[in-house]
């Protein structure tokens, strides 16, 4: 793993080449008995293709009860993006309401809570928003199981969406989307293949990507076509040759 190769203002890209393998996972699917030759993908309701993931422990981390993926956990992406998040947070008073949409096992959330004035976590699986509200409390920290395409979400001044739209149909985002548009701030981190790429290619949600098809999310970009004020690139982290990179945005709505 090397270190940044430049560092400026928080509001400006770092970009981080990091020399570690990156666990690529399929997406969930089952296949079609209509037609033994022919393997087809059907897609599963989002919340039970969630739910499958970590109960088969399918992002990896068998020794962790739940386990949102090395991107939820390797230092080299997370202590990196904790930093210029923190950084922006911090730069507030009073502080910013957050919620976290798709916290996961919340290794990342975690460590964002105390730069903020109240930190909601939401996620569609239940058992694991059951464990996060017996594994972490805090006066100004709460938990819900919601499905981000289909429920209202909790109002707050800044969104954080980490590694999760990726994971979702084009018609899941575009739903999710329209829904950032409540939030002054979206903090919004991608999976994103090394070069130039055509924009949101669709798949079935689950725990795949959009990188098997060379593709990645960009909301800016048709379908979803929203509108920011503002956009801020904060953190660029290259993973090996081929794996893509992980990518963290500030869009401001208003
Ligand atoms: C790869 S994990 C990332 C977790 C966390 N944001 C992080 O960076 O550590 C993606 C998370 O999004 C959640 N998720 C996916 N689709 C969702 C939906 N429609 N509503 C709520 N949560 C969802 C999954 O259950 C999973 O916990």
């Amino acid at each position: 793993m090397l270190g940044p190769c430049c560092s400026r203002g928080i509001f400006e890209t770092i970009e981080w080449q990091c020399a570690i393998p990156f666990f690529d996972a399929g997406s969930s699917f089952t296949v079609s008995n209509q037609n033994p030759t022919k393997k087809t993908k059907e897609s599963w309701p989002t919340d039970a293709a969630m739910r499958q993931v970590y109960s088969a422990h399918l992002w990896g981390g068998r020794e962790h009860d739940f386990y949102s993926g090395e991107g939820s956990h390797l230092a080299e992406l997370v202590d990196p993006y904790v930093e210029v998040v923190k950084a922006f947070l911090s730069s507030f008073d009073p502080r910013l309401t957050v919620c976290d949409l798709g916290c996961g096992d919340f290794n990342v959330g975690r460590q964002l809570v105390e730069h903020t004035a109240h930190y909601t976590a939401v996620d569609i699986v239940p058992e694991l928003i059951e464990r996060n509200r017996q594994k972490y409390s805090d006066d100004g920290l709460e938990f819900h199981c919601l499905n981000l395409a289909t429920d209202p979400l909790p109002s707050a001044d800044c969104a954080v969406v980490r590694q999760v739209l990726q994971h979702l149909s084009n018609a899941e985002v575009h739903t999710i989307a329209q829904k950032l548009l409540h939030y002054r701030y979206v903090i919004l981190t991608e999976h994103l293949p090394d070069s130039s790429f055509v924009p949101n290619k669709d798949i079935i949600s689950g725990q795949g990507t959009r990188l098997k098809k060379k593709s990645g999310v960009n909301l800016l970009a048709p379908p979803f076509e929203l509108s920011v004020k503002e956009q801020k690139a904060l953190l660029s982290i290259a993973l090996t040759p081929g794996k893509g990179r992980i990518v963290t945005t500030l869009l401001r709505f208003f």
